[in-house]
């Protein structure tokens, strides 16, 4: 397990993603504005770990809140909320992790609790969002084993792996499972310019784990393909349409045309507070634009002339007809998704009541 972020007395403690994988540093954060910065410039990235961080900043701002009365400390939770939903806007897991703690909030508040009550009660909601979010990886990882082949390369983009989540990951928990079910898998890590998760993090993570891992740049993966040296691509998701469009690392989509051309099959990974059942599409989901220099810069040099134009959309949306199946830690979903996913929500309200 990579300690990705850890809930302390201290603060919340963050595994310095942007110092990988040449340093590995940790960030305390220690109010609720921290941990906002933390999420905003990538030390903490991937959905399902700015999901939970996202709950863990809501419980930081109200642990240490210093508000005496209930009006006082609501006023304050809205503040809190918004600062940190401001952060990044297409993982979904970060509204639904700051939701989480908000509605318990309001619960308590309403039931006019304690505010000593409260902070304990919202405290130990966060922490227990973060053993879900392991439990939900390996859970995923359990149905999602048997999809890959006993012997094979699997391709990756970005990173979906322990550092994107509380420690096992998605779609390289899926991996991770299958090679202790006694998989013999490679793993092809497209580089994923420009801030290069699959270089500098997947790479990290799997050899961390001896899983013998090769890093691609991005332009390389259809040549492999149509040497027949990829058997399935396996990525993760930032938010999944209502009808299984799925936004996830820019360059996925180009990924998924090529392996629908080559007849490899494409799945996704991810929980399912993944799947955004507000929108229909993958039309409606927002794509985060990030700074230039992203583009512009590496390492600190500067890689194009002055005053070029440079687009960096950090995600892309993959329709849903290419995608194989979507693997969930309720199930595996196939298509039609529209119906798949329609059904699994509904079997879960069920279940819930
Ligand atoms: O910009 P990032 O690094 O947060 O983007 C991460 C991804 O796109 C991941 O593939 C996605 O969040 C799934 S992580 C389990």
């Amino acid at each position: 397990m990579i300690p990705t972020l850890e809930w302390t007395p201290a603060g919340v403690n963050f595994l310095d993603q942007t110092k990988l994988p040449l340093e590995e540093t940790y960030v305390l954060a220690t109010d609720y504005k921290q941990v906002a910065t933390v999420i905003r410039d990538m030390i903490v990235r991937g959905a399902p770990a700015i999901g939970v961080s996202g709950a863990m900043g809501v419980a930081i701002g109200i642990e240490r809140s210093t508000a005496t009365t209930l009006p006082e400390l609501t006023a304050e939770v809205a503040i809190i909320c918004a600062t940190l939903a401001a952060t990044r806007p297409t993982a979904v897991n970060l509204f639904w992790g700051i939701g989480r703690v908000r509605d318990l909030y309001n619960e308590l508040a309403a039931r006019n609790t304690p505010i000593p009550e409260i902070k304990a009660a919202v405290v130990a909601l966060a922490k227990r969002l973060y053993d879900e979010d392991i439990a939900a990886c390996k859970q995923m990882g359990a149905f999602g084993a048997e999809l890959l082949p006993k012997q094979g390369t699997v391709l990756t983009h970005c990173n979906a792996g322990a550092l994107a989540t509380c420690g096992y990951g998605t779609a390289l928990g899926v991996v991770r499972a299958a090679v202790e079910r006694g998989h013999k898998i490679d793993v092809l890590a497209d580089e994923t310019r420009p801030f290069l998760q699959g270089a500098r993090l997947t790479a990290w993570e799997l050899m961390k784990d001896n899983i013998p891992t090769t890093v691609l740049c991005d332009n390389m993966s259809a040549a492999l393909m149509a040497q027949g040296r990829i058997q399935a691509v396996i990525v993760g998701a930032d938010r999944i349409a209502a009808n299984g469009d799925t936004a996830n690392k820019i360059g996925t989509y180009g990924v998924s045309i090529l392996a629908k051309e080559h007849g490899i099959p494409f799945y996704v990974a991810a929980p399912f507070n993944t799947i955004d059942l507000a929108t229909a599409t993958g039309a409606g989901i927002p794509i985060e634009q990030r700074d230039p220099r992203e583009v512009t810069h590496s390492n600190g040099k500067q890689m194009t002339p002055d005053g070029v134009g440079i687009e960096n959309p950090a995600f892309d949306v993959t329709p849903a007809k290419y995608i194989t199946a979507i693997i969930t830690e309720r199930g595996v979903l196939r298509a039609p998704f529209s119906e798949s996913i329609r059904a699994m929500a509904a079997e879960s309200e069920l279940a819930a009541v």
